[in-house]
């Protein structure tokens, strides 16, 4: 995907592909874009009288564009919130499949001075051209954009969201048929509740009719400018069907399990684990006004795996796994902006961007590339001589090698970054030095024990304890297992500092950071060791000394550091809520049968418990989106992924798939 650019047409932002106009240019009272915007999509779905009362409301706009409708309905929710003095927010969810640079987007705006100030907090949080999800907190969590850079019917037909207002934008129906196409309002009907509005500019007969068809109550009304007539619809609801298994009603209430906000005794969460997932997570709840309590038997943050002196933050790319790559690519977009956010925030250096070489089959790299229609900014393929005697051979020796090259990927320091999300949290967080040795729920309550001591009591609990997840006396047992890991470090020297870029071929170097090369990592099952095996020491020299002959020594090596990696059995991280598993056992006892006609309750989760964790040798790419996945949960909110990434990270994955297997 790249971004596309915007022509200009007898003064209006045109373009070519559909022949048609993204909005109107003029200033003119009768025909511009911003009173066509009051008219057909913000007064025609009752806008701003139905904000009255809400905490949080949701707009989806067919037809991202320009940023204008947007921009203008931020400005007015942003009025809102002023006006009733509370924090609320407004989900507004993007879509897009041929997104405009924002160099773009900030021409077409500068025509409107009073959304420049919007303008610019938008186009520097915009994301990069990548075909995924990207959320964006904007103006201090009064407003999250959900970008789908996707095709529309694409990405809501992998949506399961409750829209309040529907604004169909996608240039005329004469010119774009795919936006305006039976099956694409089918997955907005789908996507749509009893209340929810829906308006467009257009009066075209077969829009009407198939939207009455998926279930609106349509109504003709006064069009804008020349436009006699446009559309404006109230969703009606379609026969409930009840849950078939085709439906996967084991997965259907993975969002939406939030606490009942009526006996919540406040915005209080408890944590266990002070590593970068339960960091990331107290992060994204303090951001939504939340108090966190983390729990850490260390007492202080990064003392376990998120301990590792520096990690590498790359993606991870499936040529068959298209769900994986769809999560790690999402994962990845969001840790980087997140990494860069945070890094403005900070003092201290966390974040070395630079780049990073990963060796890899041609067909394979080609395939994915093509496959997800990855840009060169994301990735690309990169042949490069890097085998030969020295740094000079690494730039022309003879034999070539196929690399992936993100330009994007970085290296980050993980104790400098856990200590400035604790810090950047302030006094919204404190921390509990305690070994919880069971968890358990007394009268609706998380309570933490430590031994017979309770130590903690909370509505709300997130288990993001890495390793220890299965020794705190949890009703299910997840398959997570340790994997040991050793990496080194070294001195840097004249030549190193040459290595400008991470370089991964099964075994990593990092560029000298602070004078300081990191290699890595060993990778041993069944081994728990923390003690430094002079073996893997060895072996890790050997692999770079092939890689850089003549250039790193065994009198280089300055340290070494030992770490288990938590790993789940199918290697896929483990974020959600936590199932009940005496509900699941006895309601879907029958589904290794495949009954394809019966009806199946929705799921049923342990209230207020969730679980970040097995993220595994990616948990400074995987951390952050799962942070955010598990906000969402807990707040129900739109999650910042579509519903397959939530259903493959699922805890209840294992007990389905348990059931399934009979
Ligand atoms: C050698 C090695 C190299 C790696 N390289 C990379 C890399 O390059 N890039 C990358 O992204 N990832 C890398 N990883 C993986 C990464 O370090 C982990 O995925 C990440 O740190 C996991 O974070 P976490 O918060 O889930 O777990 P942890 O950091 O282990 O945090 C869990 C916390 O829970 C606490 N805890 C556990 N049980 C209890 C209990 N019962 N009561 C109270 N507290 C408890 C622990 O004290 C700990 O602080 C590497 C890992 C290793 C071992
Ligand atoms: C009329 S413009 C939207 C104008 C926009 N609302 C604004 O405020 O500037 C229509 C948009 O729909 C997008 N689009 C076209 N086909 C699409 C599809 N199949 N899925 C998603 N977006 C699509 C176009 O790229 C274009 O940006």
């Amino acid at each position: 995907m790249q971004y596309s650019n915007l022509i200009w047409r007898n003064g209006q932002p045109y373009n070519e592909m559909f022949d048609d106009i993204y909005c109107s240019a003029d200033r003119d009272e009768d025909i511009s874009g911003e009173n066509e915007f009051d008219h057909v999509f913000f007064r025609n779905n009752d806008l701003p009288q139905r904000w009255q009362g809400r905490d949080s409301f949701v707009i989806a706009e067919l037809g991202l564009g320009s940023g204008l409708n947007c921009l203008l309905t931020l400005r007015q929710w942003l009025k809102h919130c002023a006006a009733c003095g509370e924090d609320r927010t407004l989900h507004y969810i993007a879509i897009e499949k041929y997104p405009l640079s924002p160099q773009a987007i900030t021409d077409l705006i500068s025509g409107y001075p009073e959304l420049q100030q919007l303008c610019e907090e938008f186009v520097e949080n915009y994301p990069p051209a990548v075909a995924t999800t990207h959320t964006r907190h904007l103006f201090d969590n009064r407003v999250v954009i959900h970008f789908r850079f996707l095709d529309a019917c694409e990405a809501l037909r992998a949506e399961s969201l409750k829209v309040d207002a529907w604004y169909f934008d996608g240039f005329s129906p004469a010119k774009n048929e795919a936006m305006w196409s039976h099956e694409l309002f089918l997955q907005v009907a789908r996507n749509s509740h009893d209340e929810t509005t829906c308006s467009t500019y257009t009066a075209a007969g077969f829009v009407r009719r198939s939207l009455q068809d998926v279930g609106f109550k349509m109504s003709k009304v006064r069009g804008y400018g020349k436009k006699r007539e446009m559309l404006k619809g109230r969703f009606c609801g379609l026969q409930e069907e009840g849950l078939k298994y085709g439906d996967k009603p084991w997965f259907k209430a993975a969002t939406g399990v939030a606490v009942d906000k009526g006996r919540m005794t406040g915005k209080r969460i408890s944590v266990i684990g002070a590593g970068i997932a339960g960091l990331s997570l107290a992060y994204a709840m303090v951001k939504r006004g939340w108090d966190v309590t983390i729990i850490d038997r260390h007492g202080a943050v990064a003392k376990e795996a998120s301990a590792n002196p520096a990690a590498v933050v790359y993606p991870r790319l499936s040529a068959d796994n298209g769900v994986d790559t769809k999560f790690y690519t999402s994962a990845f977009c969001y840790s980087v902006y997140m990494l860069a956010v945070l890094q403005k925030k900070y003092w201290q250096q966390f974040w070395f961007t630079g780049g990073l070489l990963q060796s890899m089959e041609r067909e394979k790299l080609s395939a994915i590339i093509e496959k997800n229609q990855f840009n060169e900014d994301y990735v690309c393929l990169d042949e490069r001589q890097l085998v030969g005697s020295g740094l000079s051979d690494f730039m022309d020796g003879e034999e070539s090698e196929v690399f992936a090259n993100y330009r994007n990927a970085g290296v980050v320091l993980p104790v400098v970054l856990c200590t400035a999300l604790k810090e950047l949290c302030g006094e919204k967080l404190s921390m509990l030095h305690s070994d919880v040795s069971e968890v358990t729920n007394n009268d609706d309550r998380w309570q933490c024990m430590d031994g017979a001591r309770l130590i903690d009591e909370s509505d709300v609990l997130v288990v993001a304890n890495g390793t220890g997840i299965n020794s705190i006396g949890l009703q299910s047992v997840f398959p997570v297992g340790g994997v040991r890991g050793q990496v080194a470090i070294l001195k840097a020297s004249d030549k190193s500092k040459e290595i400008s870029q991470t370089i991964n071929s099964g075994k990593y170097i990092t560029p000298a950071i602070d004078d300081r090369h990191y290699t890595g990592a060993t990778y041993a099952r069944n081994n728990t060791s923390l003690e430094v095996d002079p073996d893997d020491t060895e072996m890790l020299l050997r692999s770079v000394q092939q890689r850089f002959p003549d250039v790193f020594h065994a009198e280089d090596i300055s340290a070494s550091w030992v770490g288990i990696r938590s790993m789940s059995g199918d290697r896929v991280p483990i974020v959600g809520a936590v199932p009940d598993t005496a509900f699941f056992s006895k309601e879907y006892a029958d589904i290794c049968h495949g009954r394809v006609t019966k009806c199946y309750p929705a799921a049923r989760h342990l209230e207020g418990l969730y679980v970040s964790a097995a993220h595994g040798s990616r948990g400074f790419t995987s951390s952050f989106l799962s942070a955010e996945i598990i906000a969402a949960q807990i707040n129900n909110e739109p999650p910042p992924v579509s519903k397959d990434v939530l259903d493959y990270l699922s805890p209840s994955r294992f007990i389905v798939n348990h059931l399934k297997r009979g």
